[in-house]
């Protein structure tokens, strides 16, 4: 069975709604730690959006399980990665305008850069993962750069339009998975994934670690972020 990581940043973007203290993103994640959460995960943007940098120092220090540290590669925030040292770092591309990490990142395009980022995290004993697509030309650049996890995009199946988009998004993504593990990889996949689309990803094998954060925050509006952490992990079970 495929582990949880809790994406808390937006229990932070509500909070960031008035600038306040409430909803405090550290208790979050220990609720999602108390309801079987295998880790957690908070993105540091650049322009400090959601998650603050008070946010990380206090997850570092206060939760139990592992702190995934998802982070451009800005020298910036590798500086404050290698501060920090969580258990996990991914990287992501990272655009102001976007919502939400649209796409994965390009690592054929900015090898040289990744590698040298990654070099600096695991001197600092960081596990790296790269959030890529599931695009076999990547996931041989992300080994290239030495890289030993990628986590894949799996934006484009969740966003399918269509039934028939949906089944070829999914080989797409069971494929990337098989010359993942190929290369010898460690294999996580996430973004978009919710309590309908979950057990059809959950079902690839090889897949360590599912990464949900927006669906399971929505959820909590209406049941309770325990009982939301907990309904997500009976799906992937
Ligand atoms: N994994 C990565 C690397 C991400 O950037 C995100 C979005 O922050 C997620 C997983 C979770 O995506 P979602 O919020 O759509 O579940």
């Amino acid at each position: 069975m495929p582990k949880l990581g809790v994406n808390i940043d937006h229990v932070a973007t509500l909070r960031q709604a008035r600038r306040g203290s409430m909803p405090d993103p550290v208790y979050a994640a220990y609720l999602c730690e108390v309801a079987g959460a295998d880790s957690i995960v908070a993105h540091l943007r650049k322009d400090r959006r959601h998650i603050q940098d008070k946010d990380i120092k206090s997850l570092r220090k206060k939760i139990k399980t592992k702190l995934n540290l998802e982070m451009s590669i800005a020298p910036e925030i590798v500086s404050i990665a290698c501060k920090i040292k969580p258990y996990q770092a991914t990287f992501v591309p990272e655009r102001r305008e976007e919502l939400t990490t649209e796409g994965g990142l390009n690592v054929i395009a900015n090898a040289k850069k990744i590698a040298a980022a990654l070099s600096k995290l695991k001197k600092a004993g960081i596990f790296v993962s790269l959030f890529i697509d599931p695009d076999f030309k990547q996931i041989a650049a992300a080994e290239q750069v030495g890289a030993k996890i990628v986590e894949l995009h799996t934006g484009r199946f969740a966003n399918a339009k269509n039934n028939l988009q949906k089944k070829k998004f999914l080989n797409e993504i069971k494929a990337a998975v098989s010359y993942a593990l190929a290369k010898g990889l460690k294999v996580f996949a996430g973004h978009g994934l919710n309590y309908s689309n979950v057990k059809l990803i959950a079902k690839i094998k090889g897949i360590e670690e599912l990464n949900i954060g927006y669906s399971i925050i929505c959820k909590a509006l209406y049941i309770g972020l325990p009982n939301a952490v907990r309904q997500m992990r009976g799906l992937i079970r």
